[in-house]
């Protein structure tokens, strides 16, 4: 289908090195010359129009999680996002409430030291671990308990969604980090449930979500952190810590 209009982007530019205060460029597309979705249109702009437009992507598709912003007030990704068959103007912004690097470029150092800090790999007493490197079987009913929460591409979207993150995001998890210690905490062959639920019983880490669910309203890949934070809360309340 031809699309034969032209098509207007208000984005975000910021280059600390440079500018002391972030600013919009306004571009025009014509979209009878670019491919359908956000990512083509930037991939178009810093190629035929400024060169200095800076963003992340990878795969193009929806796999990789680099292409995360903020398109008309929504955190998505750029790469899924069709653009609409219309003139109304497109704005585009970074993730919200990020250190931004570069244009539509944020800091992820928080984000991707929140993930680590919950330890997201299996931890196996010895004498669980399978023998001679064999494969560590899990049932089909045990692997089901775990539903989508391992199709997490860690994009940043949902945290950066939510109030309570934007204010306390040196101490809260978020979702996105909450719901992969809640794949940890279901994963039948792992030995650590406890250890893994004790470190967040602080006032901060888990309980700053209030279950307003921007978080699982606004995920690109329709998973629903907001229901793993939930069930996180559920199993700390139904177990018994020494202190
Ligand atoms: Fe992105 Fe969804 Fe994972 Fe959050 S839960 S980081 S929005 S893929
Ligand atoms: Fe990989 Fe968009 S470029 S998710």
């Amino acid at each position: 289908m031809i699309r034969n209009f032209v098509k207007t982007f208000k984005i975000y530019r910021f280059n600390p090195e440079i500018h002391s205060k972030p600013y919009y460029d306004t571009f025009k597309v014509d979209m009878s010359r670019c491919g359908p979705m956000v990512l083509d249109a930037l991939i178009k702009i810093k190629k035929e129009l400024d060169s200095t437009l800076t963003f992340r992507r990878s795969c193009r598709e929806g796999i990789c999680g680099s292409c995360a912003m903020n398109i008309d007030g929504v955190n998505t990704l750029a790469c899924l996002s069709k653009i609409d068959n219309n003139t109304k103007e497109i704005n585009i912004n970074p993730l919200p409430h990020m250190y931004v690097v570069k244009d539509l470029v944020p800091d992820m150092t928080n984000f991707y030291q929140q993930d680590k800090s919950i330890k997201p790999w299996l931890i196996q007493n010895n004498e669980n671990k399978p023998n001679n490197g064999k494969e560590n079987i899990q049932s089909i009913k045990d692997r089901s308990e775990l539903g989508t929460m391992d199709k997490c591409i860690l994009c940043a979207c949902c945290s950066t969604a939510f109030p309570s993150y934007w204010w306390n995001s040196d101490k809260y998890l978020g979702p996105a980090a909450l719901m992969q210690a809640n794949r940890w905490v279901k994963d039948t062959r792992d030995d650590a449930t406890k250890e893994r639920l004790s470190v967040l019983r602080d006032p901060f880490s888990l309980y700053r979500c209030h279950t307003i669910m921007n978080c699982t309203k606004t995920c690109p890949k329709g998973l629903n952190p907001g229901k793993a934070v939930a069930e996180l809360k559920l199993k700390i309340a139904q177990t018994e810590f020494d202190s």
